[in-house]
């Protein structure tokens, strides 16, 4: 890591490829010992650097994206229509029609959107074969409710028939997406248990064969939060075990699992988390009013999302046989707000030494904001040692291209 920030500068993220590839060849392999037909599509909002997205794709994974922005960005990394998914609360009419002609999957998330699709559709000679989400009660966890159509109301057995009588569209699919670092398997055994039911009960009741079902993401990634030192849970979950909790389900509950239907995952964080690092740099130490010592570094919450934070565990480079203390890690910005630990156990650290926060891959660096400094480059480790950068330093040309100063206040130093 020296070497990478003498080179490069700090603060700086890495991201290492081979674990990116090895995390999505391992769950993979794990859901495809159990599940005849498995597919991933990787969730972009996850982590949407092209070079990310490219190795994912180039793994077999299809684009999961949930707004115009991410749909372009599929389209020009080169990625056809079939091979999209369309999901996200709201999606506009453009691009829904943009979808419908590329031959993207469309995962139907309310009625307004089935309502603008049936407008949209209703010329067609063909019907249009898409999917739709639904969120349900799982018991486990606190289940998320804000997507697709509730299954214990009977709101999605309702659409399901709705869609049975259309004449321009046709169901395919069912989604569901249980949440996100998912630790308790049984919310998916429960989950997938729930979902076959309901295609169960489209084909006995309207004859419909479904093509594809969809288990979303929400994975964990390998890293449990800490709270006070303790361990909330001891066990992130294996891959092997999600797929059997997953796959069992399926396999006891599926209509007819002579000729199941594609099962699609769109796991983000699982992937890409821990290929991700962050290694930033000591600028200065203090002692509280309290008594506590506290550090500040020079990469804050401008880079790392707080929602994300509790994962993050943070460790200097050099190590040293002296004992660690409580220290509050603050980030470099002029604002309070800006802590990364409240409470990280650090052996006393000099101006200038290096620490590395890990893992900092899914989501921190979509989530990132350009707020007071310059956000650093992203430098991609190959698996023969390559060094690429995949995203380069912001500079004041890149953050002011989108400016423009009216003609009224040019000129008037
Ligand atoms: C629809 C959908 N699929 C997949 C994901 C990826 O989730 P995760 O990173 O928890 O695997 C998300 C993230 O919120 C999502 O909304």
């Amino acid at each position: 890591m020296r070497q990478l920030v003498a080179k490069y500068g700090s603060p700086l993220i890495v991201m290492v490829e081979t674990t990116l590839r090895n995390k999505y060849q391992s769950a993979f392999g794990a859901l495809v010992a159990r599940y005849p037909r498995v597919q991933f599509a990787w969730s972009y909002k996850t982590n949407y650097l092209k070079a990310i997205c490219r190795i994912f794709h180039e793994e077999g994974a299809l684009a999961e994206v949930v707004s115009d922005f991410e749909y372009d960005k599929a389209r020009s990394l080169g990625i056809a229509g079939e091979s999209i998914i369309l999901n996200g609360p709201i999606k506009g009419e453009p691009l829904l029609r943009r979808a419908i002609n590329d031959g993207a999957r469309i995962q139907i998330d309310n009625h307004d959107e089935l309502k603008l699709l049936e407008r949209i559709t209703g010329t067609r000679n063909e019907p249009l074969g898409v999917g739709i989400r639904v969120n349900m009660n799982v018991g486990h966890e606190k289940g998320w409710n804000k997507f697709g159509f509730n299954l214990e109301s009977g709101e999605s057995h309702r659409v399901i028939e709705q869609i049975s009588r259309s004449r321009s569209l046709r169901l395919d699919g069912l989604h569901m997406h249980l949440g996100t670092s998912i630790i308790n398997v049984e919310t998916y055994r429960e989950g997938a248990k729930k979902l076959a039911g309901l295609a169960c009960h489209a084909h006995e009741r309207f004859g419909i064969k479904l093509c594809y079902l969809n288990a979303g993401g929400g994975f964990a990634a390998g890293n449990l939060p800490e709270t006070n030192g303790c361990i909330e849970q001891k066990h992130t979950p294996s891959f092997e075990e999600y797929a059997e909790a997953i796959c069992d389900s399926l396999q006891n509950y599926l209509p007819d699992t002579s000729n199941p239907p594609l099962l699609l995952f769109e796991n983000g964080r699982a992937l890409v988390d821990e290929a991700g690092y962050m290694v930033t740099r000591l600028l200065s130490s203090k002692t509280t009013g309290e008594g506590t010592r506290s550090i500040i570094v020079d990469a804050g919450v401008n880079l790392l999302h707080p929602d994300h934070l509790k994962h993050i565990k943070i460790l200097p480079v050099q190590t040293t046989r002296r004992p660690a203390e409580p220290t509050i890690v603050y980030g470099p910005l002029c604002m309070n707000t800006d802590v990364l630990s409240e409470q990280a156990q650090l052996t006393p650290l000099d101006r200038g030494d290096l620490l590395v926060l890990h893992p900092i891959g899914a989501y921190h660096i979509s989530q990132s904001m350009q707020f007071i400094s310059y956000r650093p480059p992203v430098v991609l480790l190959g698996s023969n040692g390559e060094q690429d950068i995949i995203r380069r330093q912001e500079s004041l040309e890149s953050i002011e291209n989108l400016e423009q100063l009216p003609g009224r206040l040019a000129n008037n130093n």
